[in-house]
């Protein structure tokens, strides 16, 4: 009786079981269905993936799994709530082989992945994925992580993108906490970009010559929050290579930002109406600026960094167009600056409105930087623009340790006419001509900046850079405040 009791409610608890291990396979087939319309393509490594208990699976599968589960979860259901489950492109039909269309994979992974929490969207290493521009939505669950340890590749030819989408190639819109990372790459394929003429594009393109010449960013967020991006390396954009707008809280860490020296316009990263932000320990070489900071960006944080080629880190263009223009609490620290065009350089164009304040240079060091220190109220990239009274108010702006070799001049401070620049502050400058010095200006051009300079200062001009005293016109600045508060 006894035995037979055991024996029976053995067999209760195995149906029970089965029970259970029936309901989680539908529902996991069902999600692979949903995602696959050819289930039978399932890749063996996706099966390898299975075995370690990360295979893609139902939304519901993290969200408090059955009790009965938790003791020994069967692996092959992938119901660990712990473990972050992994969604591999290669599970989707995408074909790694660089020639393939692969967009429509990385597109069904991104859907299914953005429902699970703590997802991981892996793009396997040995693998190349074509994949045309695409949006990358959210907002998704939180803690997605995109795993980039294989190679992603833009279209090669300039003719095959949509006209509809030249911004960017990469779209990332409305993520919260999400994480790019890996020892992959972002490859723009820019080569066709960057030999096209300005009459080759409008042509190309069947634009009418008063559309700008937009050519796309390799990764782009919009309206994006806590963003890490870090070690992947993103190369080759037809422009700029990583930007930021309307988003807020991005660290960028150990990531590599390459393009050669010809390639025209194409910025490392570019922030704008950005805020809270963290760039180091990175390299960044390209054909124009390192690091571009444009309007709306506050505390801004960038320090250990190596840049060049390229045009340096730069506030701006700002102020364009008669524009408002607000940048503040920027902080640059511990730079590296090889054969870079400018060092750090703030830029405004004529008749602009708002103010850049409180920006700190701290121990940057240039080897063969044209023109290390910059403040160009007058920028313009015609040959002539035209003359206009107002400006963007520049303030409190400290160059601290600057410290190498230029190959034009030291320094370049042309501030307005009409606003001086206050509270620009000189603080231990050492800079020598480089070996390639060419120029024939070893003073520099210092135009009507307010502030104070403290030795060391080499070459000694420096000290007669800034004008004492400002009181009068740092009134003039504040005046300008008011449109950014
Ligand atoms: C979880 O699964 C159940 C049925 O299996 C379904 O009704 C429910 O909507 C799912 N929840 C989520 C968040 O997907
Ligand atoms: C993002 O993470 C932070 C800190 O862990 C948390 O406070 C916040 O609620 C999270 N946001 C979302 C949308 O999950
Ligand atoms: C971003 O992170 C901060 C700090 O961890 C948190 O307070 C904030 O809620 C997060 N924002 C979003 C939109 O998740
Ligand atoms: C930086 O990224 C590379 C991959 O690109 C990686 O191998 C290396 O370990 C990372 N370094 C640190 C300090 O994280
Ligand atoms: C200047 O900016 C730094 C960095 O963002 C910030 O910590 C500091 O409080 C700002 N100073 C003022 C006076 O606003
Ligand atoms: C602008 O003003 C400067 C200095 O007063 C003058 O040298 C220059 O010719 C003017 N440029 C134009 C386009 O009017």
């Amino acid at each position: 009786m006894k035995k037979n009791y055991r024996h029976t409610s053995f067999i209760f608890l195995f149906v029970l079981l089965l029970i259970f291990a029936t309901t989680f396979s539908i529902i996991s087939v069902d999600a692979r269905k949903h995602h696959h319309t050819k289930k039978s393509k399932i890749h063996h490594k996706h099966k390898k993936q299975q075995k370690n208990g990360d295979g893609n699976k139902a939304p519901n599968c993290t969200n408090s799994p059955s009790p009965a589960l938790s003791p020994s979860p069967s692996p092959s259901h992938g119901c660990y709530p712990t473990q972050s489950p992994i969604f591999n492109i290669l599970s989707f039909g995408a074909k790694g082989d660089g020639v393939t269309d692969d967009t429509k994979a990385l597109e069904e992974a991104w859907e299914a992945a953005c429902k699970v929490q703590g997802a991981t969207l892996e793009i396997p290493t040995e693998f190349q994925f074509l994949i045309n521009p695409i949006t990358l939505q959210g907002p998704c669950m939180p803690n997605f992580v995109f795993q980039v340890d294989g190679i992603i590749l833009a279209p090669p030819k300039v003719g095959s993108w949509p006209k509809s989408s030249l911004f960017q190639w990469l779209n990332v819109k409305w993520m919260y906490n999400f994480t790019i990372q890996g020892t992959g790459t972002l490859d723009g394929q820019g080569y066709n970009w960057w030999k096209l003429s300005q009459i080759d594009y409008f042509q190309v393109m069947k634009k009418s010559k008063n559309t700008p010449d937009v050519k796309p960013t390799v990764l782009r967020f919009y309206g994006s929050y806590n963003v890490t991006i870090r070690d992947i390396k993103i190369i080759n954009s037809p422009q700029c290579h990583l930007k930021f707008d309307n988003s807020k809280g991005v660290k960028i860490n150990n990531v590599t930002i390459s393009a050669p020296e010809i390639s025209p316009n194409t910025d490392g990263i570019h922030l704008q109406n950005t805020q809270d932000v963290e760039i180091h320990h990175s390299n960044i070489g390209t054909g124009d600026d390192c690091i571009s900071i444009q309007t709306g960006c506050s505390n801004i944080h960038v320090h250990h960094l190596n840049c060049g080629p390229g045009h340096g880190i730069s506030l701006g263009g700002l102020g364009k167009d008669k524009s408002v223009a607000c940048v503040s609490d920027i902080i640059v620290d511990n730079v590296n600056l090889q054969s870079t065009m400018y060092g750090a350089r703030i830029k405004t164009w004529q008749g602009g409105v708002g103010i850049v304040k409180n920006i700190s240079f701290t121990n940057i060091q240039v080897s063969n930087v044209k023109v290390p220190i910059m403040i160009d109220q007058y920028y313009c990239d015609k040959h002539v623009c035209k003359n206009q009274t107002g400006a963007v108010a520049i303030s409190n702006v400290k160059f601290n340790q600057i410290i190498g070799t230029y190959s034009t001049k030291p320094i370049h401070l042309a501030c307005s006419n009409s606003i001086p620049c206050t509270d620009v502050d000189l603080i231990d400058i050492q800079l020598k001509p480089s070996t390639n010095y060419r120029g024939i200006n070893q003073l520099g051009l210092c135009w009507n900046s307010y502030g104070k300079s403290q030795a060391p200062l080499l070459p000694s001009s420096m000290d007669y850079c800034v004008r004492r005293g400002s009181g009068l016109v740092r009134g003039i600045s504040r005046s300008h405040e008011h449109v950014c508060l």
